[in-house]
């Protein structure tokens, strides 16, 4: 019977049980009258120590660094060793030789080392948990929604809408690019698109939620979207994972208590479910890190409004890149002034300007903020982007007349508002942010397996 190595390392497997295994080798020491294998199957960052005993009679010429193997043999008890459990080999079968230039060698590389040869980091210690961290996270978010009874949607991954209105979608073409359709300016005709539409990628399934949570309560999205920016920072991907909730009759004040049940729920998770993950960042990324995350399950966030925040930087006794007053964007200087120095926790930060926010957010009644809220956290800087939604059709059909968009085109978004219109509110998690806060991880590149930013796109 085959067994993952996490169960005979965890359970109590019978001593001398039979078994076999199947993995990849870590590391391989021989010598005359005894060899060790470390094998790993990804289940864990444990390996299993295999023990040879009698050499010559294994294919052991073949076994190096990185080769896949099929070992039967039986389960043995060491004393005094703080892995009390190893297997005695009794057939190896060599699947595939890893010949002298792989590139893992025993020894630490660097993250940007690895980067370069994606494919195979994977098989490293860091990114084995980075992955596997990432597919609990994953699990825990669609637990907390499932709970709450939110339904999961999917929204569309190609579609005509530009939702955050920031110009920043990537275009889906099927046009004959040796021979496109011109217009009469002599310019390529990108109206013809996708068989006659100007599509693009998804940079948020927000207004899809908004039809779906209009329409049977509460829902949340999860899934990759995509934004066109160019911009080379550790924040930015042009692809990402995000979790977008929507709620029909709910106002920025309840969702905010949502928000932070949320995110208390998922740091709660990673301490408890993922623990052996989080061991492994706290010792090798950042020490300290669970103590982190612990006081902030215990903690109340932090809520300004904009206007505050900018109160506050104002009298910051700091020499800023970027000035601050009243109505500029938070630079990430000064979210990290707030979080880090000021407040030292998570913040939301609500009631933002209605010139530096998207269309879709509710005006207040001073006709000058809206219904927005950020969250920030330390290090990391906005991790979460939410708002209470206009729901009225005159003041929403104005606001985007205002900014030139077509309304031809999002008719059937404000439609919603045309019948049966309630107030709902709903908010973005950035997934990959969320990961490098809870791993202390500082480069998005490095908590996605196959990252996707302006310089990066094989594999
Ligand atoms: O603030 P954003 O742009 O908000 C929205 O897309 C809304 N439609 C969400 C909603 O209300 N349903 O993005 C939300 C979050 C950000 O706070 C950030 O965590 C993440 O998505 N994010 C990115 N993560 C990685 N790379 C990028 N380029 C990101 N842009 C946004
Ligand atoms: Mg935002």
């Amino acid at each position: 019977k085959r067994f993952k190595v996490k169960d005979i390392l965890n359970d109590n497997i019978e001593e001398y049980e039979d078994v076999l295994v199947m993995g990849w080798v870590k590391t391989f020491r021989s010598s005359k009258n005894i060899a060790f294998i470390e094998l790993n199957d990804g289940s864990s960052l444990e390996n299993l120590q295999i023990v040879v005993l009698s050499p010559e009679e294994f294919p052991l010429d073949d076994i190096a660094n990185g080769a896949s193997l099929r070992v039967e043999g039986y389960l043995d008890k060491v004393e005094g060793r703080e892995q009390s459990i190893e297997m005695k080999a009794e057939k190896i079968e060599v699947l595939g030789e890893a010949p002298e230039d792989y590139k893992l060698q025993k020894k630490r590389h660097s993250f940007e080392f690895l980067r370069e040869i994606a494919h195979l980091r994977p098989r490293t210690n860091t990114f084995s948990v980075m992955n596997r961290f990432r597919s609990k996270m994953a699990y825990a978010i669609h637990k907390f929604y499932n709970e709450r009874d939110f339904y999961y949607i999917h929204t569309p991954i190609i579609t005509t809408g530009d939702a955050e209105g920031a110009g920043e979608m990537f275009r889906v073409s099927t046009l004959d690019l040796e021979d496109p359709p011109m217009n009469d300016q002599g310019e390529v005709d990108f109206s013809q698109d996708f068989f006659g539409q100007e599509t693009g990628l998804t940079v948020s399934g927000q207004l899809q939620g908004e039809l779906l949570a209009t329409a049977i309560g509460d829902i949340y999205t999860f899934g990759p979207t995509f934004r066109a920016e160019n911009s080379n920072t550790s924040r930015h991907a042009s692809e990402f994972w995000m979790i977008e909730p929507e709620m029909a009759f709910c106002e920025l004040d309840d969702m905010l208590v949502l928000m932070e049940d949320f995110i208390k729920y998922l740091f709660r998770y990673a301490l408890e479910e993922a623990e052996e993950e989080m061991n492994f960042f706290n010792k090798w990324i950042d020490e300290g890190r669970k103590e982190i995350i612990q006081e902030i399950v215990e903690a109340d966030f932090g809520q300004i409004t904009y206007t505050e925040a900018i109160e506050i930087l104002e009298a910051a006794d700091e020499d800023f890149e970027f000035p601050v007053e009243w109505g500029v964007d938070l630079q990430s200087e000064h979210e990290r002034y707030l979080t880090e120095k000021h407040f030292n926790k998570p913040i939301f930060v609500t009631d933002y300007p209605a010139e530096i926010k998207a269309f879709y957010m509710r005006l207040n009644e001073d006709g000058k903020t809206v219904k927005a809220v950020d969250c920030l956290v330390p290090q990391v800087g906005e991790i979460i982007g939410g708002s209470q939604r206009e729901e009225r059709y005159e003041v929403l059909k104005e606001k985007m007349e205002n900014e030139g968009m077509d309304l031809e085109k999002y008719s059937w978004y404000l439609d919603i508002r045309k019948y049966g219109t309630v107030p709902h509110s709903g908010f973005g998690l950035g997934f990959e942010r969320l990961l490098m806060y809870l791993s202390g991880m500082s480069n998005i590149r490095d908590v996605i397996p196959f990252p996707r930013t302006p310089k990066s796109a094989e594999y």
